[in-house]
């Protein structure tokens, strides 16, 4: 679902900017992608159409590239991302109860909804992030968050929207994180990949 009030502003002086400094052929279509999802935290419609006007790349290898790789995103997103983990063992051991806890404190309420209305937090299906015996798991950034059940999902949420500053939707916000008996959380890498 697209949410208008999240779409960013684009300054097309900096596009073109990016364009002198990377290159203006095909071979620069990812870093290009890359410098404007950097600035926007994805791929603004306008900044695309920019790209495709000032370079010799055309709409269909841009889209192309941008739709192949899983770090690129052509909607706006939340100032933090949630990756919640759909592998086989976190599937089997309850991702989508974690899934559905967390559309519920992030008041997503329509089934392609991802993004908070007030802009905080994103929140993404992906596939196995590797490290299985800890299932189900989720990110929030980075931090790796093991064994969850629905509630620890919302708990570790409202801690972190706590510690960053961040109000969640409704009334969410204002309970108090609590603590959880879990692992620590861990930090990931990140990696170039294409969409699964
Ligand atoms: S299936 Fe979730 S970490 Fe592997």
């Amino acid at each position: 679902m697209s949410n208008k009030s999240l779409e960013a502003t684009v300054d097309p002086e900096l596009v073109r900017k990016w364009i002198s400094d990377i290159g203006s052929d095909s071979t620069a279509a990812v870093p290009l992608l890359q410098a404007i999802q950097t600035e926007y935290r994805y791929l603004p419609r306008t900044a695309m159409d920019l790209v495709v006007g000032n370079t010799s790349i055309t709409a269909s290898q841009l889209y192309g590239v941008a739709t192949f790789y899983a770090q690129f995103r052509l909607r706006p997103v939340g100032r933090h991302m949630i990756k919640v983990c759909h592998g086989t063992a976190c599937h089997v051991s309850g991702a989508d109860r974690v899934d559905t806890a967390i559309r519920q404190i992030l008041d997503l309420r329509e089934p392609d909804a991802d993004t908070a209305a007030n802009g905080s937090y994103t929140m993404e299906k992906v596939a196995c992030i590797g490290c299985c015996s800890l299932a189900p798991v989720m990110l929030i950034g980075e931090e790796a968050f093991p064994h969850l059940k629905g509630a620890d999902a919302q708990r570790f949420i409202q801690k972190h929207a706590k510690g960053v500053g961040e109000a969640l939707p409704g009334d969410a916000g204002k309970n108090d994180a609590g603590d959880a008996a879990h692992d620590k959380p861990g930090k990931t890498k990140k990696t170039m990949e294409a969409r699964p």
